[in-house]
């Protein structure tokens, strides 16, 4: 039996000849490589049974669903739906003097408060006990909102986006409700509905999967923090309600009938698992101050060039940015999708730097914020209409090789396929979360995000440019399961083939 560091090292190798034999693949269209992990799995005949039990049960319930079940005919009263009423144990056992206490009302008019054990209540908690810096800016966001000081609709851009507050107005976040994405049932940009109305045929993107943007956005976050890139924001999917948003009519209808039901027949309201509009899956992302529209710096860089060092530090960022673009694909990155904080230095000249007193100069600062990761991670490279090609291609910081500073701090990481297949992991984890989540769709993404990687590794072992890179021919890589049988042992080999992407888009913006 292999040991553990030996597999790992197989895994290593192998995949690092994934890269070594491409030149040798281009020439063919469609190629097996033998990259196989073994895993010995003791425990796979009893993992196997509960699958077993699990389908069974699926396949019951199903059943029973299915089935037109007899009920007894109820007496006639108004009727909610079943996901707007109470349905827990009371808070009191029915004894004949206990207190009949209404339940506590919290402030944003729920009948209970967002820490009640009820499973609908417990789908729309923020918890995020891992991260206590975002969880103080959710709970900021909805004390807020509990108090009336509501997220703000952002003009610009082609979805529901918005602005979300703490209780003295300062913007501390950025909100991209699922259903109010570009192509979402409740998007309020005029321009999309005409898209939707009179061109239904070129709408949308045809390699990504409609309506994941929330996901795709929180993915990003992932691969920054994974990779140590720092220039997303931090985002994560978290579910808000607000006056602001766009719901459609009978969801305020349903509210405004339950507030009036509560406030004339209270005994009847209390039944209610909600008073307030229903709240809605999005993505949140932190918001970062003293940003600008890329846009809006590169034109003043271009009239008066950065200073040598400030030029540096801003190459690195910028590299960052192709980085996380290229694994996750990005279909968006136009030239106001990205930010940049430039700070001057109070010193003109670096150059008179040391006749000045040290404590008195401050350093510049250049940074990136990669925002709008919405429109990533597609199940295919583009190969209809569009391109979509990333904005920065253009730049002239794409034509410089990566720097090593740059590929110390991925390139070891991005070879390893343990690490690549923990970065699967955790966005499936993420992506499954959607109600519509495909398994053969997502293992499509990652078969593309692996391709990006392979050629991006590629690309910086050879001192490649971003602008090279972006020209290199498009692969994926599938990963197919085999179970075999040795003995008492069943074993799982994971086989990762590569294909080269030929059809090429018809237009290349
Ligand atoms: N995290 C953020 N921090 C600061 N400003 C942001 C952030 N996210 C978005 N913005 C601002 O809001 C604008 C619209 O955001 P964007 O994410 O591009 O939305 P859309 O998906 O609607 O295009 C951006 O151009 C930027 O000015
Ligand atoms: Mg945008």
């Amino acid at each position: 039996m292999e040991s553990n560091s030996e597999v790992v090292n197989g895994i290593h190798d192998e995949f690092t000849d994934l890269s070594k034999t491409r030149s040798g693949i281009e020439a063919v269209e469609d190629i097996t490589v033998e990259a196989n992990i073994h895993i010995e799995k003791i425990s796979l005949q009893a993992d196997q049974q509960s699958e077993d039990v699990t389908e069974a049960l699926k396949q019951n319930v199903y059943a029973k669903v299915n089935k037109p079940v007899k009920q007894k005919a109820a007496k006639p009263q108004v009727t909610f739906p079943d996901e707007d009423i109470i349905h827990e144990e009371p808070t009191y056992p029915n004894q004949p003097f206990a207190p009949r206490l209404p339940p506590p009302r919290s402030p944003s008019g729920e009948n209970q408060p967002l820490l009640s054990k009820n499973r609908l209540d417990a789908e729309f908690i923020n918890d995020f006990p891992d991260d206590s810096v975002f969880q103080t800016l959710v709970r900021n966001a909805e004390t807020a909102i509990d108090r009336g000081v509501y997220p703000v609709r952002i003009a610009q851009g082609s979805s529901g986006s918005y602005f979300v507050k703490d209780v003295d107005q300062k913007t501390i976040g950025v909100f991209k409700p699922k259903n109010e994405e570009p192509y979402g049932q409740l998007n309020p940009k005029w321009t999309k509905w005409m898209h939707k109305t009179c061109c239904p045929c070129c709408f949308g993107r045809g390699c990504l999967i409609p309506n994941q943007g929330y996901l795709s956005e929180a993915g990003a976050s992932i691969i920054d923090s994974k990779l140590g890139l720092s220039i997303v924001p931090k985002t994560k999917v978290v579910h808000l309600a607000s006056e602001t948003f766009n719901y459609n009519p009978i969801d305020r209808a349903k509210t405004k009938t339950k507030k009036y039901t509560s406030e004339h027949f209270p005994k009847f309201g209390k039944k209610f698992h909600r008073i307030g509009l229903p709240p809605k899956v999005g993505s949140m992302q932190t918001y970062v101050e003293g940003y600008k529209d890329a846009e809006f710096w590169l034109r003043k860089f271009e009239a008066d060039p950065l200073q040598a060092h400030t030029s540096r530090e801003y190459q690195l960022q910028f590299e960052r940015l192709v980085v996380l673009d290229y694994i996750i694909r990005n279909t968006d990155r136009g030239n106001d999708n990205w930010l940049i904080r430039y700070d001057k230095p109070d010193i003109d000249d670096e150059n008179d730097a040391p006749e000045t007193e040290w404590s008195m100069v401050t350093r510049p600062i250049v940074k990136i914020a990669a925002i709008d990761n919405g429109l990533a991670f597609p199940y295919k490279h583009p190969d209809s209409w569009r391109a979509y090609p990333y904005h920065w291609t253009w730049l002239p910081e794409a034509r410089i090789p990566f720097s090593q500073e740059t590929k110390d701090l991925v390139l070891d990481k991005l070879s390893d396929m343990h690490f690549v297949e923990s970065l699967t992991t955790e966005l499936h984890e993420l992506f499954s979360q959607d109600k519509g989540f495909d398994r053969s769709l997502f293992d499509r993404q990652m078969a593309v995000m692996r391709g990006q990687i392979l050629n991006l590794c590629k690309g910086m072992n050879g001192g490649n440019t971003p602008e090279e890179i972006v020209n290199m021919r498009p692969v994926v890589i599938e990963k197919t399961r085999e179970l075999s049988l040795g003995g008492r042992l069943r074993t799982m080999t994971e086989h990762f083939s590569q294909r080269i992407q030929d059809r090429k888009p018809f237009f290349s913006w």
